[in-house]
């Protein structure tokens, strides 16, 4: 197989990243990918930041041993507490990592209010702090940890009566701030954008890191000359830590779920 064959890892602690990979297959139709949700540990954002750096690399090495050409760390949490240490450790990997999509939100028109819906362990670390100091003279950032709402999501449940009252509650410190960006700082919330949607208010833009996270993996696989070339489109195969020993289980929920949310 020549490098260029070779697949790109995309990885989450469940089926958030499926909303990446949704785009990565837009953007790169052509690709192989291996999608790894460790459904077995979610959710991540609930977790200290050694648990999660530790939970990331076994996924990332497991991925590493399968010769793939690219990692996309489709999860935020999982990219604050583990990317840095990952590129220090292996410096000639292609690392693609995703952020709150917040540049986009706090520029879309003059000093927005921009609420970034996130896990607790995306908002307390320090790349988030980062991130706010970047864009905090040019917006009012209002960061909303939403503990509590991939658990939902994991289930396959998008759209209950339950999780629109989840919904609702969680979104009730928004209620008298006039709202004009929400960021939905974590891989699972592209799923429920519009129930997020109906609740904040239609007008108001949603942004997510889906789009720039496969543009990015795109222009750092052709900078290294193994963007896959050939006519074909590429394939998919789902593995799920729930299911640890059966390669691409049929009734896997990533399988279930990821098929059905890859449809949307
Ligand atoms: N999908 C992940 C993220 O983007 C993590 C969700 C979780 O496991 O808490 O942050």
């Amino acid at each position: 197989m020549t490098d260029k064959e070779r697949s790109v890892a995309v990885f989450d602690s469940g089926l958030g990243g499926i909303s990446v990979l949704k785009e990565l297959k837009r953007v790169l139709p052509n690709e192989n990918f291996i999608y790894y949700g460790d459904c077995a540990n979610a959710p991540y954002g609930v977790r200290s930041a050694d648990e999660v750096r530790a939970l990331t690399l076994s996924v990332y090495e497991k991925m590493r041993e399968k010769g793939v050409k690219a990692f996309v760390i489709a999860c935020n949490t999982a990219t604050s507490a583990a990317a840095q240490e990952l590129r220090a450790k292996y410096p000639d990997d292609i690392i693609v990592g995703v952020e709150p999509a917040l540049r986009p939100a706090a520029l879309c028109k003059e000093h927005p209010t921009v609420a970034v819906l996130a896990t607790p362990l995306t908002l307390s670390e320090k790349k988030f702090a980062a991130l706010l100091g970047k864009y905090e003279d040019r917006a009012k950032v209002i960061p909303l940890a939403c503990a509590g709402l991939v658990e939902f999501i994991e289930r396959g449940d998008v759209d209950s009566p339950e999780l629109k009252s989840f919904l609702r509650e969680l979104l009730s410190p928004l209620k008298d701030e006039k709202i004009d960006a929400v960021v939905l700082g974590c891989t699972h919330y592209p799923f429920v954008k519009d129930e997020i949607s109906h609740i904040v208010g239609e007008d108001v833009l949603l942004f997510d890191g889906g789009d720039g996270t496969a543009r990015e993996t795109k222009r750092r696989l052709a900078e290294a000359g193994l963007l896959r070339e050939c006519g074909a489109t590429g394939e998919t195969v789902f593995m799920d830590s729930n299911y640890p020993d059966i390669k691409n289980p049929k009734d896997s929920i990533v399988l279930r779920f990821g098929g059905k949310f890859l449809c949307n």
